[in-house]
């Protein structure tokens, strides 16, 4: 494993004023995003979608992109590869690896993330392709008292270990995402407590597995309330419950964390990426890896037009700009509004 080269990557991952776009979604959510736009989800149309983010503005605010299989290796309409695109707007590709969950049959309502058969053969593959980093996201469910168990809590911690070993033996950073869902109407200290539970156990695997913490990157959710609780905390709530956190969870020697969106409206991810940013110096570099609050803007601007690929990029590069102020810690929503 060659350390340095892993730990370089996934400082440039998190390269300060700049995030990750999390452009992964598999071809059954890019359709379900494509059906609230009214746009059919075909190859060209995935295609055209992406590589209009890519070439846009925006792409000046974004270290990484996550992709998918399909995507990875696509071309642009010019013939480009889009690998070509992103390293030419100075990213670096990245790519999804696992392969979505699987219903745990002991425990209702909870699932464990698939993908590691073969997989330092499918590794090997992306790295030819181009790839510098990957992603593997596990899903842990949650509920005001017994949910998650312990059975999904270990099972998915494990996998994730496994995967981020194998990444680092293939050259690859491993994005590491444990995500606690945010449906629900549990309250924020559910969301702290759930999260604390998950983040240790995925540590001490990370540790039984030799997983080198200089050559990774942390994807967390942030601690927010359930979706559907009464009392919903506040950003400066959201941000000082999740510093207090992460700093008894994750070890310094983590080059970054890189926050999923998870579901919370365009301008919560900001403002909370934000008032997380101004709690002062963090042991980490602490910035975004967005999908949804990058895409969802741009994909209503654009709706499959081609004439309103300039608003889609506009739209793009309007929410790079203000995730990028806010992993500085100077976003406003005065700002906000003056776009
Ligand atoms: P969201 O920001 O939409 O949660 O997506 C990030 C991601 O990569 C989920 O795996």
């Amino acid at each position: 494993m060659n350390l340095s080269a892993l730990n370089t990557t996934a400082l440039a991952m998190v390269t300060p004023g700049k995030g990750i776009l999390a452009a992964d979604e598999s071809t059954g959510t890019i359709r379900k995003r494509f059906d609230a736009i009214n746009v059919e989800s075909t190859e060209q149309s995935r295609r055209d979608y992406r590589e209009m983010l890519f070439r846009s503005e925006g792409m000046s605010f974004i270290s990484g992109v996550i992709l998918y299989d399909e995507t990875i290796r696509q071309a642009a309409a010019d013939g480009t590869p889009l690998v070509k695109l992103i390293e030419q707007a100075g990213g670096i590709p990245g790519i999804k690896v696992d392969e979505g969950t699987q219903p745990l049959a002991a425990c209702p309502g909870e699932t464990v993330t698939t993908g590691l058969d073969r997989l330092a053969d499918r590794l090997a593959a992306y790295y030819a392709l181009g790839a510098r980093f990957a992603k593997w996201r596990a899903v842990i469910a949650i509920d005001k008292d017994t949910i998650p168990s312990m059975t999904a809590v270990h099972g998915n911690a494990h996998a994730l270990g496994r995967y981020a070993a194998l990444c680092q033996a293939a050259g690859l950073v491993p994005i590491v995402e444990p995500e606690v869902l945010m449906d629900g109407d549990h309250d924020i200290g559910r969301c702290f407590d759930v999260t604390q539970r998950v983040l240790n156990e995925v540590f001490s695997e990370l540790r039984i597995q030799r997983v080198a913490l200089e050559g990774m990157i942390l994807k967390p959710n942030m601690v927010v309330s359930g979706k559907t609780c009464p009392v919903q905390a506040k950003a400066a709530e959201v941000a000082e419950k999740t510093v207090q956190l992460l700093k008894e969870c994750v070890p310094a020697a983590v080059p970054g964390i890189a926050f999923l969106s998870g579901g919370q409206s365009d301008e919560d991810a900001t403002a909370h990426l934000d008032a997380i940013n101004r709690f002062g110096p963090l042991p980490w570099k602490v910035t975004f890896s967005y999908g949804r609050a990058l895409q969802a803007a741009p994909q209503q601007a654009w709706s499959g037009k081609a004439a309103n690929v300039p608003a889609g990029q506009r739209a793009f590069t309007h929410r790079a700009r203000m995730n990028a102020l806010a992993s500085h810690g100077q976003w406003t929503h005065e700002l906000e509004k003056a776009a």
